[in-house]
């Protein structure tokens, strides 16, 4: 069964605590990893860039400020998280937009830039996203990847077994009214390629210059390449 109706309603569920779970669980780094992301994706003059999998619109919103002529539109599939980006970034000329990251909605080589955050864990095939979004990049187009990756194991994983197993969901319980939401999170992180497998399932799908950088003790990496 595809994972994609269960986690729309579950995104949907947590939109409104989503920023202040973020900002706990992550003890206030999340916002240098997605300014990373912006940074790595670099300038598009006035040319279109993608948000996918958009949220509450950090990562839109970053653009925008970084890059005042860039056209930025900002994609999601759940509603309710998008409501809550349009409420958050009212003053800033965003377009907010439903599309699902397995068919986008736009044409082949619109964009200078894609980037998206902690959506490849939610999707059923990391590589068909992948080549979806390589198809509406333009030539030269850059990809950036924000998610969360399998800790390796080594002497600090026990500690960070530990808070992804318990430490997470009770903050999800705690913040967010909703533990099992981030149980998720954690089955999700350590189920997923590693680092390593996933730059190279970014070069199947005809990306090149693919390279990673990991943050948090190894638990969050950013990916990022070129469509040639
Ligand atoms: C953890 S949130 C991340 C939000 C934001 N990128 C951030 O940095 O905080 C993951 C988002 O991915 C969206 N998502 C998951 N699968 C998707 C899909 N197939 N198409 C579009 N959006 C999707 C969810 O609705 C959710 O808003």
């Amino acid at each position: 069964m595809s994972k994609g109706p269960g986690v729309q309603k579950m995104f949907d569920g947590i939109a409104p605590n989503y920023d202040r779970m973020n900002r706990v669980m992550t003890m206030g780094q999340d916002q240098r990893w997605r300014r990373f992301v912006v940074d790595k994706a670099g300038n598009p003059g006035q040319g279109w860039v993608l948000d996918l999998a958009t949220g509450t619109g950090d990562i839109a919103s970053l653009t925008g400020r970084s890059y005042a002529r860039a056209n930025v539109i900002g994609a999601d599939f759940s509603l309710n998280m998008l409501q809550e980006a349009q409420k958050r970034f009212q003053e800033q000329s965003i377009a907010w937009q439903a599309s699902d990251a397995n068919h986008l909605p736009y044409n082949d080589n619109s964009f200078e830039s894609v980037t998206f955050g902690y959506l490849l864990r939610n999707v059923d095939d990391s590589l068909q996203v992948l080549k979806e979004v390589c198809r509406v990049l333009k030539p030269g187009g850059r990809v950036v990847c924000l998610d969360t990756t399998p800790p390796e194991k080594n002497i600090l994983y026990p500690f960070i077994r530990f808070y992804f197993r318990f430490g997470i969901p009770f903050l999800g319980r705690l913040i967010a009214s909703d533990e099992a939401a981030y149980a998720y999170l954690t089955g999700s992180t350590m189920d997923f390629h590693s680092a390593k497998d996933l730059a190279r399932i970014f070069t199947e799908a005809g990306f090149v210059e693919v390279d990673y950088k990991k943050f948090m003790m190894g638990t969050i990496a950013v990916h990022w390449g070129k469509k040639e």
